[in-house]
């Protein structure tokens, strides 16, 4: 059996249950939100201990403007205090950060903070974080498509001349290695339209760990976990054995 690199260079997470932490602590869901928030600084950690190259976080989806309209001002606050808080020490520690998505649809002001955020630390290059917000793995495959037909508008492109590699290309982490490991928390089995293109090889791992509770020890058993795993890209598994 192929063994993979014990250590996924790019792991993706749906951050889920928050609120159910909450719940069970008879607080709102904001408390679990800012629980979730000190998660992801110990994943952060987790990931320069580990080596990990990537992360890429889902904190706001396309739909979650549809939540009730004080869980998403308490969403916007949180995002903002934490970059207020945060961006000096990822800098500090060779995090490079950024924010895919439709990013049109925030207010100004957030727009121009996460902005600031992207260039302060666009210099570093030990762990790429991206956090995806106002994000649909449907829309990233949409915008790209969208600058593919303005390329062949422009006579820069023919149409039949359109391939994975190219579309790739124009999709939201083209610039980052490949997407190894898929892990959502919170005991549900859905994609929930994350990262729908990257996902198509990524390993799958589902924990009922609820998001806040997510620590060291459990990234390290998702890692763990997908070392076992036999990576076989639509091969056989005798043609991706290694040679004896
Ligand atoms: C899903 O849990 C979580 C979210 C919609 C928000 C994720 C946000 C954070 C972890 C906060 C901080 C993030 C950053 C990057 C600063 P849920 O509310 O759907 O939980 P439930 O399924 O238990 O209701």
């Amino acid at each position: 059996m192929t063994e993979v690199a014990r250590i996924p260079r790019h792991i993706a997470i749906v951050m889920d249950g928050n609120g159910r932490w909450a719940k069970a602590r008879h607080r709102p869901r904001s408390f679990g939100h800012n629980a979730g928030r000190k998660a992801v600084r110990a994943t952060v950690e987790s990931c320069l201990r580990e080596g990990v190259q990537a992360l890429t976080l889902f904190a706001f989806s396309s739909e979650n403007w549809q939540r009730p309209q004080d869980e998403v001002g308490a969403l916007m606050g949180l995002f903002v205090r934490a970059l207020d808080k945060e961006v000096e020490e990822l800098r500090d520690q060779g995090v490079r950060l950024r924010f895919i998505g439709d990013l049109a649809a925030f207010d100004e002001p957030l727009r121009q903070r996460m902005q600031a955020a992207m260039t302060r630390t666009a210099g570093n290059h030990k762990l790429h974080m991206s956090v995806a917000v106002s994000y649909g793995g449907r829309w990233d495959i949409v915008q790209a498509c969208r600058q593919a037909a303005q390329a062949v508008l422009h006579g820069e492109l023919r149409p039949d001349e359109i391939d994975e590699a190219r579309l790739d290309r124009w999709t939201s982490l083209a610039d980052l290695p490949p997407l190894d490991l898929f892990i959502r928390t919170g005991g549900e089995y859905r994609l929930s339209n994350f990262l729908l293109w990257q996902a198509a090889y990524a390993e799958l791992y589902f924990t009922d760990t609820l998001w806040p509770d997510f620590d060291h020890a459990c990234l390290q058993r998702a890692i763990e976990d997908y070392a076992g795993r036999e990576r076989r890209f639509g091969r056989t598994g005798e043609q991706v054995a290694p040679l004896p």
